[in-house]
């Protein structure tokens, strides 16, 4: 099927399926970590990159009701429900939402469900025309199939919903880039610069990464490039109305790492989109 990412592994074509479920134990191996990671209100990587692209794709979210889909910790249901959103959070790692549910004082704002996003009944359970708006962050890249969660986001929102996704920038930050220092001379004086190499673009690929530094164990990450991303919406019955690429603030970064983005101040690590109802 045409958005599917499939892995040959011995000879056999993985379905999207099985790596889906190989996907969710990953998840839930590394839910202490991430949890770790990101904290109450999020890291560097949510609060530069993700966040402000959310808040300025969603707009004035008081009252709203929002399912935010991949929520893992919670911190982008917390920082909704901080600016007075309902929010419906979901994320098939248990382990992931035990942890989201952990903090304190969102009883009333923030419902948490375990749910597979790839299985269209699943997302349908939580209630056709009910949403103003759907999010999804940093999470399209680590499903096999994001059809379903199109699709079924057309029927949950209401008639002037939309959705709000994050994710990796398909360009430069899903296709395995590695990232080199180049020392030299140019006009009788030294420079360094920051380069990156990027080895594949067209061909959707399954690659199994770690998503931060020091993770316990890699998860299944989905390459798709942009034309695949955006042509499920499209299909699903959505139209892009709004774009952006972020990369980090050239001074917001501390102890910066050489061989790492924190020098790449150029090149966009995230794009968001929002997508209207056609
Ligand atoms: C990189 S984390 C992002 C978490 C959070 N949205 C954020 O922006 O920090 C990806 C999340 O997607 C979840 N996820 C991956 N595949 C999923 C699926 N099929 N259904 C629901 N959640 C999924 C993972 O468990 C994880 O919490």
């Amino acid at each position: 099927m045409a958005g599917e990412v499939r892995i040959q592994r011995s000879g056999k074509m993985k379905k999207p399926e099985a790596l889906n479920h190989e996907g969710k134990d990953q998840w839930n191996k590394k839910a202490e970590f991430w949890d770790n990671l990101h904290g109450e209100k999020g890291n560097q990587f949510h609060n530069q990159l993700v966040r402000p692209n959310v808040e300025k794709l969603l707009g004035n979210v008081r009252g709203k009701l929002i399912l935010d889909v991949g929520c893992g910790n919670g911190a982008m249901a917390r920082a909704l429900a901080d600016m007075g959103a309902n929010v419906t959070a979901v994320d098939f790692s248990l382990e992931l939402i035990n942890r989201a549910k952990a903090y304190q004082g969102y009883d009333d704002l923030i419902k948490y469900q375990v749910l597979d996003a790839t299985n269209y009944d699943e997302l349908l359970t939580l209630g056709e025309g009910q949403f103003d708006a759907v999010i999804s962050t940093m999470a399209l890249m680590d499903m096999p199939k994001i059809f379903p969660l199109f699709s079924a986001s057309r029927k949950l929102l209401k008639a002037d919903g939309y959705f709000v996704f994050v994710t990796s920038h398909p360009s430069f930050n899903s296709n395995l880039p590695s990232i080199s220092i180049n020392a030299g001379e140019r006009d009788g004086e030294r420079v360094v610069d920051y380069s990156m190499k990027i080895t594949h673009y067209l061909e959707p690929k399954v690659q199994i990464a770690m998503g931060a530094p020091n993770e316990p164990n890699p998860h299944y990450f989905y390459h798709r490039p942009l034309s695949m991303i955006l042509n499920e919406a499209f299909k699903a019955g959505f139209v892009l109305d709004a774009y952006e690429e972020s990369s980090f603030d050239i001074g917001g970064i501390e102890n910066r790492n050489p061989l790492s983005w924190d020098n790449l101040t150029d090149i966009p690590q995230v794009i968001a989109g929002r997508l209207l109802i056609k």
